[in-house]
């Protein structure tokens, strides 16, 4: 592989013992892939951080980059975490002491290094990525939704590879880094109207199951950003989608492909019985209301408060859970008890598939990327619906 004289340098251990196990990991897996060169990046995002996903082995591969001096050379941000950042459901007296440090020991080695403070899946909104830019990132749904989007460039990176290329600055060459890999080779046609979520998420499933190794072409009308977001997200969990190019939406929409290899025609019916075949429990069933799989912004919290108004609900009949960026959690305390009284509880910094599901084993979702883990990760029951469904059919259930 060709390098230049600075990553030589830092192949040399010229800047230190962790920024050279750093670019030795990322050069063995380049080459590995036949990668000519290497990459600048300007934004690292790793994923996989959860202490109940890595457990021991991970936090001490974190912990030894950071004694051996790693230090972020970009923007560097980090996934959502194994617990809430805030008092409540999946909140530190709910996982116990003993989880909650080694959790803590996690983040507070990713911050030493230079992570910010972020805890989320949706580092797009932390940092808008520019169209053609390059970056390294390790969370599925947030690498679909820079490639469809935003036009900007990554693989899906482990979160080993992706830390390794926030303490390098580098990424291997290849993949969707490469013009000529991200021309879409499959057509897909929705029949019906404009998808938001959760019928986007349907969608994506869909997708991410029937056409694994494509760059899909997708003739619909999908809402921005929430629709793309809950797509994207779908079809990275169902199969291996790392970017789409969506009608009106994707920068990089030139038209469908002339000679697509695989063509795919879904129609609303087929998304209502994909929906039962996945998510069989009927919402009015489940104990819980889940949603936030991609992340929301703070600022569903104010729709979410409306709704409640609208229809008239002092509080939710049953609890609703939202999970946000954990960036938030000093500046929503107070807010988070408000909505607490209201049966609105707001889990910064994770999320239920990530996190350790203490309770609720029947949960009713708008997110078909819960919907694919919930069930396999928590052994959850699963009902697919939209909140006001949800809130309406628990009022009279
Ligand atoms: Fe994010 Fe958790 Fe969903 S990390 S994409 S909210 S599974």
């Amino acid at each position: 592989m060709e390098l230049t004289r600075e990553e030589e340098r830092m192949l040399n251990g010229d800047y230190g013992e962790a920024t050279r196990l750093a670019m030795r990991l990322i050069v063995r897996v380049g080459e590995a892939l036949g990668a000519e060169k290497l990459v600048e990046i300007s934004h690292a995002h790793v994923s996989g951080i959860s202490y109940d996903n890595i457990g021991e082995h991970g936090l001490s591969f974190i912990k030894e980059l950071a004694e051996k001096g790693g230090r972020a050379r970009v923007y560097a941000t980090y996934n959502p975490v194994g617990l809430s950042l805030l008092p409540g459901p999946l909140g530190p007296e709910e996982v116990g002491e003993a989880f909650y440090k080694k959790q803590m020991e996690i983040i507070r080695s990713l911050e030493h290094m230079g992570f910010k403070a972020s805890a989320t899946c949706i580092p797009y909104r932390l940092r808008r990525p520019r169209l053609g830019e390059h970056l390294a990132w390790g969370e599925s749904s947030a690498v679909a939704v820079a490639n469809t989007l935003y036009g900007a460039r990554t693989n899906r990176e482990g979160g080993p590879l992706a830390l390794a290329a926030a303490l390098t600055g580098r990424t291997y060459y290849w993949g969707l880094h490469l013009e000529e890999n991200r021309r879409p080779d499959a057509l897909v046609s929705y029949t019906g109207g404009p998808l938001g979520e959760p019928g986007s998420g349907v969608l994506g499933y869909i997708i991410g199951q029937s056409l694994p190794d494509t760059v899909p072409y997708i003739d619909a009308a999908v809402e921005k950003p929430r629709g793309v977001q809950s797509l994207c997200a779908a079809a990275a969990a169902s199969g291996n989608t790392a970017m789409c190019v969506i009608r009106g939406v994707s920068p990089e929409d030139h038209g469908p492909p002339e000679r697509p290899r695989e063509r795919l025609t879904i129609t609303p019916e087929d998304l209502e019985r994909l929906r039962r075949d996945i998510a069989p429990l009927e919402p009015r069933e489940a104990e819980l209301f889940f949603t936030g799989c991609p992340h929301h912004g703070v600022e569903e919290l104010d729709r979410i408060e409306r709704l409640l108004d609208e229809l008239g609900l002092d509080r939710a009949p049953k609890p609703v859970w939202v999970a946000v960026p954990g960036l938030y959690s000093a500046s929503l305390r107070e807010r988070a008890e408000r909505l607490r009284r209201r049966n609105i509880h707001v889990l910064p910094g994770t999320c239920i598939v990530v996190a350790r599901l203490i309770r609720g084993a029947r949960i009713a979702t708008d997110s078909l990327k819960a919907v694919f883990y919930l069930p396999r990760r928590h052994g959850a029951e699963v009902a697919v619906t939209s909140l006001r469904e949800f809130l309406k059919q628990s009022l009279h259930g």
